[in-house]
């Protein structure tokens, strides 16, 4: 029984992960809780168009930014789902 709580505790765990990048990838570590800010600006409420604009610029190099740059590569191919999260903040 404690086996099955486990693994169904684990399943829910991955589940939220992986509908959350923003989390999985260590964003809160510098832009708080939900986007609220913290060591980065704040990102909560901001226009989801807007985040992924930045992402990719962020990627291309056309905004230079050496954290901001390496962070934005990691988050290729989940910028939209990043900037749902924020949106809705
Ligand atoms: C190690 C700290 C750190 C981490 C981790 C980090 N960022 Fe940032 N982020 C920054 C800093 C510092 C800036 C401000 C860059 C500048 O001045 O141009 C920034 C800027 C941004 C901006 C533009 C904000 C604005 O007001 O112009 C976005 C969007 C963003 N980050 C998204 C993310 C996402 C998404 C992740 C996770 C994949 C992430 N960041 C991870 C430090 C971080």
């Amino acid at each position: 029984m404690k086996k099955i709580l486990l693994a169904a505790a684990i399943v829910l765990t991955v589940g939220s992960v992986q509908a959350n990048p923003y989390m999985a990838l260590g964003c809160v570590g510098c832009h708080g809780v939900n986007g609220a800010g913290a060591s980065a600006p704040a990102l909560a409420g901001k226009d989801a168009a807007w985040i992924v604009k930045q992402l990719k610029d962020f990627q291309s190099g056309a905004r230079k930014n050496a954290t901001m740059n390496a962070m934005a590569g990691m988050a290729a191919g989940q910028e939209q789902a990043i900037a749902d999260f924020l949106a809705s903040k």
